[in-house]
């Protein structure tokens, strides 16, 4: 329902809501039999204890009428004898009440505690301290797949005892689902690395591995002399700042979508950053300021503007490395002037490495990466690639876009 939602504008332009309902419909109709015989049992305890009321009713009312008769009691006692027993009905009814919503309750600690049963399937990290200011970061023969199954490194060292035959078709099976494969690069502290590759070449995933969003199931990712794995998810996750493709923004005012939520960031630091980028303008140019609301799913803002307030975002959490990815959208003139400023001047301070879809982009890098089906095929200092006329990047500047790689 959630995916359908927030997909409405495509479904709708895409002529696909009959499918949705359709959908839907199914939906119901699996829900349908649950819900009858949930209400059926409510039902049945419901007349269950209507039952016992009426039949403890008739016996208080024949029991008093009897004694009455035999001028045991007065009809004063017969009338409070009733009542006492009407009194009895509220209590049973919230026991009632009460046995319904415990079956919810209980349905619900089951979902709670399968919850709570999940276990991340990466370790926390040990103990290590990254180092401040500028990152180092060093891929060690890295390779990493998305499929969990049958690429453990685990089981790759079982498969090396496989028979001849048998392992050449696994290794080409398994060359298939390889996101990222046997990579080793080296980017020193302070330097900006510019990554190009064609769309699925794992140039996200190679940011996402820096992230440990994942981790790679042969191979190193180190900052310094750090591994990755060696260091807390939150310390590493401080020290790393990511703008993603898809910037998601916060139904919240611009303030809250740049701090996250810390009210201890005061409204000084906000600015500066914001001045820092060059987007004192932009921030004029809202209503409100800082208190202007933002929508859920960008609305109101272009992919541009999410962006900029993303690099705000990172800038105001002061890391050693900053992974921008590019948007593969076009943007106006006017914003991509300020996206380029803001990335320069987050690239002073610390290691950047941008995941880049313009030519024009790379140009402040230092070194250059090239990726095809998650291989390296190119890596070196962006200025000698430059001048070597049988690099691809040469080629790529000759050709005058990245499109040659599309
Ligand atoms: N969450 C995921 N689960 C499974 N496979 C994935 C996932 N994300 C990406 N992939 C696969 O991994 C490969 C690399 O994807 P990746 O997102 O890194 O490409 P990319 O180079 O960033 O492409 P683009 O330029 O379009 O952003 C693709 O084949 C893709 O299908
Ligand atoms: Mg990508």
């Amino acid at each position: 329902m959630g995916e359908y939602l927030a997909g409405r504008e495509d479904i709708r332009a895409n002529g696909a809501v009959s499918y949705v309902m359709r959908q839907f419909h199914r939906l119901l109709q699996q829900w349908l039999p649950i819900y009858q015989k949930a209400r059926f049992a409510s039902t049945v305890l419901w007349a269950t204890s209507v039952g016992l009321f009426t039949t403890g009713n008739a016996i208080a009312l024949a029991v008093s009428a009897y004694l009455w008769q035999q001028q045991a009691i007065t009809i004063g006692t017969a009338y409070v004898i009733f009542h006492y027993t009407n009194l009895l009905a509220q209590p049973i009814e919230r026991i009632r009440e009460e046995l319904e919503e415990l079956q919810q309750v209980e349905a619900s600690l089951q979902r709670i505690q399968a919850l709570l049963r999940v276990e991340a399937r990466l370790p926390a990290g040990g103990d290590a301290v990254l180092p401040a200011g500028a990152l180092a970061v060093t891929f060690e023969q890295v390779w990493f797949s998305y499929e969990e199954s049958g690429v453990g490194s685990r089981e790759l060292g079982v498969r090396s005892q496989q028979s001849g035959v048998n392992r050449a078709i696994q290794q080409s099976n398994d060359q298939k689902s390889w996101a990222l494969q046997n990579l080793s690069f080296h980017l020193p502290a302070g330097q900006a690395l510019g990554i190009l590759g064609r769309t699925g070449s794992g140039k996200s995933t190679l940011a996402r591995l820096l992230l440990r969003l994942y981790d790679p199931q042969i191979g190193t990712i180190r900052f310094g002399d750090v591994a990755v794995r060696q260091v807390p998810l939150k310390h590493l996750r401080q020290q790393v700042g990511f703008v993603t493709q898809d910037v998601q923004l916060f139904q919240a005012s611009v303030r809250d979508n740049l701090t996250f939520f810390d009210p201890g960031i005061p409204d000084s630091t906000i600015l500066e950053a914001l001045g820092w980028l060059g987007l004192d303008e932009w921030l004029q140019s809202l209503p409100a300021g800082l208190d202007t609301l933002l929508g859920a799913e960008n609305s109101g803002l272009s992919a541009g503007q999410a962006q900029l307030l993303a690099f705000a975002r990172v800038f105001l959490k002061k890391p050693g490395l900053v992974i921008l990815d590019e948007a593969s959208s076009r943007l106006d003139p006017t914003t991509e002037r300020l996206i380029e400023h803001a990335v320069d001047q987050l690239l002073l301070k610390c290691t950047g490495i941008i995941i880049a879809h313009r030519l024009a982009t790379v140009q402040r890098v230092d070194r250059i990466l090239i990726l095809e089906n998650g291989q390296m095929v190119e890596y070196g200092d962006r200025l000698t690639l430059q001048q070597d006329p049988h690099s691809r990047f040469s080629q790529l500047l000759q050709a005058g876009s990245t499109s040659m790689l599309r």
